[in-house]
């Protein structure tokens, strides 16, 4: 009989988003001529871009013939988009070698994959609330994990305490799910504690094309010597809308070098490129090709609009709970709206009340930690009509 990884046996029930479909079920089942509308998705709705279409029309065009069909590609990712990864990046005045970059099918993977390059004895700091994939992926190989509390009194930005020492930080920023984005002397100070204390910063950038303020970092390497201790996960779901199409990219930096317990120097993009090659076969040519096309002026242009239509949203929902007076975070630099349940409710009686007296759905905030047992995440990813409606019936509500 095989004995089963038992680390799986102390995940918490996934059942955030089954427990909220199961919900919604049930109250339209009574009340089939209520009108539903769903605020509560990570989803994007808005096709992609032309340019985008056009890139992947010419991969799709490449399989048709001998001469430029594809077979395996780099595990890496194609040099294309590795160069234009790196171009993006230098846009923003920093400069990344395109062969620290590992083109993947998302963050979700690489985040969650990246425990395979780390010892299981190492202290690992994880903010609360948080995106789910961190926690898990550590519980999975059984690592005890300390949390850092993000709450209101810190604007849900932990900032590092000199008396705790870490191995291993996992930041988001802007974060999901409260929306709060690290400053540059903020992100400073992890850099600072992470070199003193010789950790890695495994930083989640996710959101980064939502950053409309030019002097907020929308990498860590924005900061000098963050590539001695971060890592860096990106993805082009919520950029370019490819939460079904499936691309994102990490930075290892070469310059990321520690000693093994005998004494040898080891690069962790080493690493990371021996676990990417041995249990990873690339990310599909034609999806590389609408990757690349993101990164092209005319396609960035593209992803930008839809960008600004998913903040617009935000903003109308923001305006709401300023007018209401109940305290929000994020939905400035982030699709994600993150606010106080009115009167002191916990997040799914408030997910209930306004289930129930608006026909909204929202997502809890216990879904994301402890911290958030009070709080509700709205986002800017639906229709600009929805968004409105759903806006006027919780206005008339609260
Ligand atoms: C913080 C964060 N990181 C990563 C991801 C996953 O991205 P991908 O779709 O590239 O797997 C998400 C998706 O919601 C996210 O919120």
């Amino acid at each position: 009989m095989p004995k089963i990884n038992e680390n799986y046996l102390n995940l918490k029930e996934s059942y955030l988003f089954s427990e909220i479909n199961h919900r919604v079920a049930e109250y339209t089942k009574q009340n089939p001529d209520k009108k539903v509308i769903r605020l509560g998705i990570g989803d994007v709705t808005r096709p992609l871009g032309d340019a985008i279409i056009k890139g992947l029309h010419e991969g799709v065009d490449a399989m048709a013939s001998a001469g430029t069909f594809k077979g395996y590609g780099p595990e890496q990712g194609y040099e294309f988009l590795r160069s234009a990864v790196a171009s993006y990046y230098a846009g923003h005045n920093i400069s990344i070698d395109p062969s620290d970059i590992f083109i993947s099918d998302g963050a979700k993977s690489d985040t969650g994959n990246i425990t395979d390059i780390f010892g299981n004895d190492n202290v690992i700091l994880i903010p609360d609330p948080v995106y789910p994939v961190y926690v898990d992926s550590n519980i999975m190989c059984g690592r005890k994990i300390t949390y850092m509390s993000a709450t209101a009194e810190n604007d849900f930005l932990p900032l590092p305490d000199k008396n705790v020492h870490a191995d291993l930080i996992y930041l988001c920023s802007p974060n999901n799910p409260t929306g709060a984005v690290y400053s540059y002397d903020q992100l400073k100070a992890w850099v600072d504690y992470a070199l003193e204390n010789e950790a890695v910063i495994l930083f989640d950038a996710a959101y980064e094309a939502f950053i409309s303020d030019s002097t907020l970092p929308r990498s860590i390497y924005a900061v000098e010597g963050a590539k001695k201790c971060a890592i860096e996960f990106c993805s082009l779901s919520k950029t370019a809308g490819f939460t079904g199409t499936r691309c994102g990219y990490t930075i290892v930096p070469k310059e990321l070098v520690f000693k093994s317990s005998d004494g040898r120097e080891v690069s962790l993009n080493a690493l990371w490129n021996r676990r990417q090659t041995t249990k990873f076969n690339g990310t599909s040519y034609i999806i590389q090709k609408g990757a690349a096309a993101v990164f092209t002026e005319e396609g960035m242009a593209q992803c930008m609009e839809n960008i600004s239509y998913y903040k617009e949203n935000a903003r109308i929902i923001c305006d709401v709970f300023a007018k209401k007076g109940i305290r929000y975070f994020g939905g400035e630099h982030s699709p994600y709206v993150w606010f106080e349940c009115p009167g002191g409710m916990d997040s799914w009686t408030f997910f209930d009340y306004l289930l129930n007296n608006a026909q909204v759905v929202g997502t809890p905030g216990a879904g994301f930690g402890e911290n958030g047992k009070n709080y509700f995440r709205l986002t800017g990813f639906g229709t600009r009509e929805n968004t409105i409606e759903a806006m006027e019936r919780i206005d008339k509500l609260i």
